[in-house]
């Protein structure tokens, strides 16, 4: 059977960039290590007056048709994953092509186009939507375009605020892809909840630590549920473990819950033994707070020991990279962490061809999605094509007093006039409501 996967990425980011420990941390009363150690964030990215969820994705995915030589008759599909829509008929996929039409030849009349929604998983659903549509053998031989693009704001003054962040990711999904191949085996952990929410509302209502917890118990049921199908996982099957990066400190929690998970009676347990004992077992426990009081303990103790630290600067740390840059870009999240791995691998030399990944992807409200991928031969090509570092070097730094007016310039609930911090160059440039997003 055909492999069917992530032919190409591309990654856009907002223009401007904000210093968290040095700008944000000092006028919010904080100590800058909150930033730097706790929540392991050091810049985020933000949406210049001229750039929305629209141009970035636009973008993004007019880089990405231009390097792979594309034209819109080789796209049938195009899906935008979004928490940031603007519209609540129109998808934000028809605003894009409208952009991407102006410069390609040919129009996208014959591509479905769509918007999904589940938080930040919304992303990943749009990856399998396309791998489904291509499986299927719907796609007469087109490829499908994902993208994924938020600007991810919070209310001035709610704790979220600190995570913020905006920018696109647009991938190619196609036949024989050249970075990786998508596992048919999924695994899911799903349940209403209401840790984040945005009813008709521009920033998000959100009750950020139960939000943590509601991330940590569904990724620990996803994983599970990809193991009832993929069989028992174990912590040295994948190379990289990208995971949703709503802030790097939240990944330092679900992979120390992953690894347990993983090396639960394996040879790691068996070695660790010693140093901290067993894995607690739910059967040695009268109540299920006694063993999870237990579980938490065991975990303490893990997270210091030398196998895991090993374990963790090979596998996670290199899919933070980018994140601690950029902050949460929720639907593109996931997709960062991947590409930060990859890209690291890339600048190490190390061989990635047929090496597994395993991604974790979470959206609230609340799912999270575990899947494997295998990457494939053309992997470093596509990897050295990324422009991200000039991109994430070329961004404006602004000062705190910028960093409230551009806030207020994406507040729709604010008429702000701020002139343009910096100077749009070859790129989408957003121009008003009911206006078409033009290219300057
Ligand atoms: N030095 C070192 N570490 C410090 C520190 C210092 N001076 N001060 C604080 N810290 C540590 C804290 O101990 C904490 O780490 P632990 O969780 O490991 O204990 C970390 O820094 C953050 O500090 P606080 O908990 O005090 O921070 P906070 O109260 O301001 O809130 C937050 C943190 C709840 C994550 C908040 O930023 C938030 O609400 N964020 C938005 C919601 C979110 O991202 N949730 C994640 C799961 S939901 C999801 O993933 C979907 C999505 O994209 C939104």
């Amino acid at each position: 059977m055909t492999s069917v996967g992530i032919d190409a990425i591309e990654i856009w980011t907002g223009n401007l960039v904000l210093d968290l420990p040095n700008t944000f941390a000092p006028v919010k009363g904080e100590d800058p290590e909150k930033y730097t150690k706790g929540l392991g964030l050091y810049t985020s990215s933000f949406p210049d007056v001229y750039e929305d969820i629209v141009t970035m994705g636009a973008n993004a995915a007019k880089r990405l048709m231009v390097r792979k030589g594309l034209t819109p008759d080789d796209i049938g599909r195009i899906d935008v994953a979004t928490e940031s829509a603007f519209d609540n008929s129109k998808p934000v996929s028809t605003y894009i092509a409208g952009c991407l039409e102006q410069v390609f030849e040919g129009d996208f009349r014959h591509a479905n186009k769509g918007e999904r929604k589940f938080a930040c998983i919304a992303g990943t659903q749009s990856l399998d939507d396309a791998y489904n549509w291509i499986k299927a053998g719907r796609n007469r031989g087109r490829a499908a375009l994902v993208i994924a693009t938020d600007t991810a704001l919070y209310e001035r003054g709610d704790p979220g605020e600190a995570t913020q962040g905006a920018g696109a990711v647009a991938m190619l999904i196609d036949e024989d892809p050249d970075i990786v191949e998508l596992s048919t085996e999924q695994g899911y952990g799903s349940m209403d909840e209401t840790d984040f929410l945005k009813p008709n509302q521009q920033f998000p209502s959100v009750d950020g630590k139960r939000s943590m917890q509601v991330y940590l118990a569904r990724m620990r049921e996803a994983l599970e549920d990809y193991e009832s199908v993929a069989g028992r996982t174990h912590p040295d099957n994948f190379e990289y473990i990208p995971f949703h990066t709503p802030f790097p400190g939240m990944v330092r929690k679900a992979a120390l819950l992953g690894f347990r998970h993983m090396s639960r009676d394996t040879e790691i347990e068996d070695e660790l033994a010693e140093e901290i004992g067993r894995q607690p077992r739910e059967e040695q426990f009268d109540t299920w707070d006694e063993y999870e009081e237990a579980i938490r303990a065991y975990m303490d103790e893990l997270k210091t020991t030398d196998a895991y630290r090993e374990w963790y600067d090979r596998v996670i740390d290199p899919t933070l990279d980018i994140s601690s840059v950029v902050g949460n870009w929720y639907t593109g999240s996931v997709h960062i962490a991947r590409t930060s791995a990859l890209k690291a691998a890339a600048e190490e030399g190390t061989d990635m061809v047929g090496k597994k990944l395993l991604v974790g992807s979470y959206g609230s409200g609340a799912q999270a999605e575990i899947h494997a991928e295998t990457v494939q031969e053309n992997w470093l090509e596509e990897m050295d094509a990324l422009n991200i570092d000039e991109q994430l070097d070329a961004r404006y730094e602004i000062s705190f007093d910028e960093y409230e007016l551009i806030h207020d310039v994406h507040n729709h609930e604010k008429e702000v006039e701020v002139e343009e911090l910096t100077q749009p160059e070859e790129e989408f440039v957003f121009t008003g409501w009911g206006r078409m997003n033009e290219r300057r």
